[in-house]
């Protein structure tokens, strides 16, 4: 059955460049600093979540890290990293479902999300979401989230997002501890600006 949500991601993926979509980042340097920040074990078990086909993994991978999981909702973003990836794509489990069907025996010691969590509107799907987390991630496990800003775009993709502070994500995820929050300006390919938000949380129980 066609789901239009689904498609919009496919149309993107299928008919832009890398580096033709608003949230391109040749080096994700921020996520990077953060995830560094942390410091995990290479054993780890980490997902990027709507990743999309950002090169975050390219540098888990050189990392050192070990088991990785990318998941995104388009099939064709997980092609275009498997493309570049080359023979180091069998290094990863690779996941195409929209975030909120997804089923798991693999808990996490690191879920990254940049620029997916943000397009949940409805409580029920932000709800969903925050259930998921709480059951994938290991306790004392870490959430880096980074949304739009309150001063942040209104849209991305062309879709309505929401916009988050570090007070609306520290009461949303309340199994989780709030560790670091920064407001990070994002340069687009297309010279704008974008202010995002990212947060560092650690699962408490
Ligand atoms: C703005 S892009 C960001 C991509 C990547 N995280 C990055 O930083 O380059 C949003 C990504 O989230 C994916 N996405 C959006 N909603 C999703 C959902 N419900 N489940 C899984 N992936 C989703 C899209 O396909 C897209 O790749």
């Amino acid at each position: 059955m066609s789901n239009p949500y689904k498609d919009h991601w496919e149309n993107v993926y299928n008919t832009k460049k890398e580096n033709e979509v608003s949230w391109y980042q040749n080096t994700p340097q921020k996520s990077i600093d953060l995830i560094k920040s942390i410091n995990l074990d290479q054993e780890s078990n980490i997902i990027d979540v709507g990743a999309g086909d950002s090169r975050l993994v390219d540098n888990l991978i050189s990392l050192g890290f070990k088991n990785i999981t990318v998941l995104d909702i388009s099939s064709k973003s997980i092609e275009k990293s498997k493309i570049r990836l080359g023979e180091k794509s069998e290094l990863i489990n690779w996941v195409v479902s929209d975030i909120n069907d997804f089923q798991s025996d693999i808990t996490f010691d690191l879920w990254h999300d940049r620029a997916a969590f943000h397009f949940l509107k409805s409580t029920e799907k932000i709800k969903s979401y925050i259930n998921l987390v709480n059951k994938l991630i290991n306790n004392k496990g870490n959430l880096i989230v980074a949304t739009f800003s309150k001063k942040g775009p209104l849209k991305c993709s062309g879709l309505e997002i929401s916009q988050y502070d570090s007070k609306g994500i520290s009461e949303l995820f309340e199994n989780f501890k709030l560790n670091h929050s920064e407001i990070y300006t994002h340069k687009t390919p297309f010279n704008t600006n974008q202010e995002f938000i990212y947060n560092i949380l650690c699962k408490t129980n």
